[in-house]
């Protein structure tokens, strides 16, 4: 089975992490974003996977794919677009790797997606509906920046209507950002710039031909940094639920916190809850870290504290700083010894001092 992943967009809403490193490749539970997705596409049986690239030079993304081709033993290819294609676009593009002689379905990810994956689920599902496309669907509280999902009242798992970002209330069950689609689905796609949202699945839905699956468990879209961090507090939950042994333990551990083996803690510490610290990382003494991530290679000196924030790969937050609220540092930035406190959607890049 094959699987194509839409990487190509800007993550500008991850800024300014990813000025440093295209969205995809982003850590995320001392993970590449995507690493998360390939790794549950293997699960489910698939043997390559797409990575649908933009503007990014591949090079970039090389070095990972030769890294993980031969840990996960899965193939991954690229398909480079020459100007953005959009969300539909970039299959047709991709229309000869994704489709072979044996004329199955295909999965398709949006590649800032988190979830527990339930992809065995879904070619079940896909399969007992006799769907042409299926999407995932989940419900939220606020459905105006997703795509929204309307069911039909008579056939519960089919889709009425498919509306991007609508304006005013449709429904409150969104695009999870995970699809999977019989090859037909190709003839419908042009090969230009073009929505798979808003021109492909409105129209199969209109033939009473698009499914949707309701996810079971947690879901984000942690293309922005508030939702990043609620998305890494709902992953170290279910890491709690599935593979407890991987978060650390101690006496100054609240929660769940998910350290790596080469970063190092110093006394006097309280980490957590919900703390993911990456390899390198040296946390010195005295520190408060919760609800927050700390990329690999970062530093957290003496008696700071950080919550609700990110600290990118290479970072170093000084003496007595409190970072909290949404703060976000990129790569290598380095907060003053001081009594800094950062609060609010503060991005910051180069030297910070107060
Ligand atoms: N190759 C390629 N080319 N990929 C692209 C392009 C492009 O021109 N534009 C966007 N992408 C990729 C992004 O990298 C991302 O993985 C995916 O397509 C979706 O783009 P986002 O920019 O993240 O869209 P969104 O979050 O506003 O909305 C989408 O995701 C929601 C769920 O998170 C839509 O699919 C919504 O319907 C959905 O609810
Ligand atoms: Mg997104």
């Amino acid at each position: 089975m094959k699987a194509l992943i839409l990487v190509g967009g800007f993550g500008t809403r991850l800024r300014p992490l990813t000025l440093s490193m295209p969205k995809p490749l982003v850590d995320f539970g001392n993970k590449p974003m995507i690493l998360h997705q390939i790794e549950a596409l293997k699960d489910a049986g698939v043997t390559e996977v797409v990575l649908a690239i933009n503007h990014q030079q591949p090079e970039v993304m090389l070095s990972f794919v030769k890294e993980y081709e031969k840990k996960l033993e899965i193939k991954i290819t690229f398909s480079q677009e020459t100007e953005p294609l959009g969300t539909a676009g970039p299959l047709a593009l991709a229309r000869d790797k994704l489709v072979d002689e044996s004329g199955k379905p295909f999965f398709v990810l949006n590649s800032d997606v988190i979830c527990e994956y339930p992809l065995l689920e879904m070619i079940q599902f896909h399969q007992t509906h006799a769907a042409e496309a299926s999407i995932m669907v989940t419900k939220v509280d606020d459905p105006s920046k997703y795509g929204v999902v309307v069911m039909e009242k008579e056939a519960a798992s089919r889709v009425e209507s498919f509306v991007e970002k609508p304006k005013h209330f449709v429904g409150d069950k969104i695009n999870a950002g995970i699809y999977l689609l019989n090859p037909s689905v190709l003839d419908r796609i042009e090969l230009r710039r073009t929505s798979i949202e808003k021109e492909i699945f409105p129209k199969i839905a209109s033939e009473k031909k698009l499914y949707a699956m309701v996810l079971p468990g947690f879901w984000m879209d942690i293309g922005q940094p508030k939702d990043y961090i609620t998305g890494q507090r709902m992953y170290l939950d279910s890491l709690r639920k599935k593979a407890p042994k991987e978060l650390a333990a101690g006496d100054h551990i609240i929660g769940n916190v998910l350290a790596d083996e080469t970063a190092v803690v110093g006394e006097h510490c309280l980490i957590g809850p919900d703390v993911v610290i990456g390899p390198g990382c040296v946390i010195e003494s005295g520190v408060r870290l919760f609800s927050c991530t700390v990329m690999r290679g970062a530093r957290v000196k003496t008696s700071a504290c950080v919550s609700d924030s990110i600290v990118g790969w290479g970072s170093s937050v000084g003496r007595w700083a409190r970072l909290a609220n949404v703060t976000v540092l990129g790569k290598d930035v380095h907060v003053a010894d001081a009594e800094v406190y950062s609060s609010g959607d503060v991005i910051i890049q180069g030297r910070y001092m107060i």
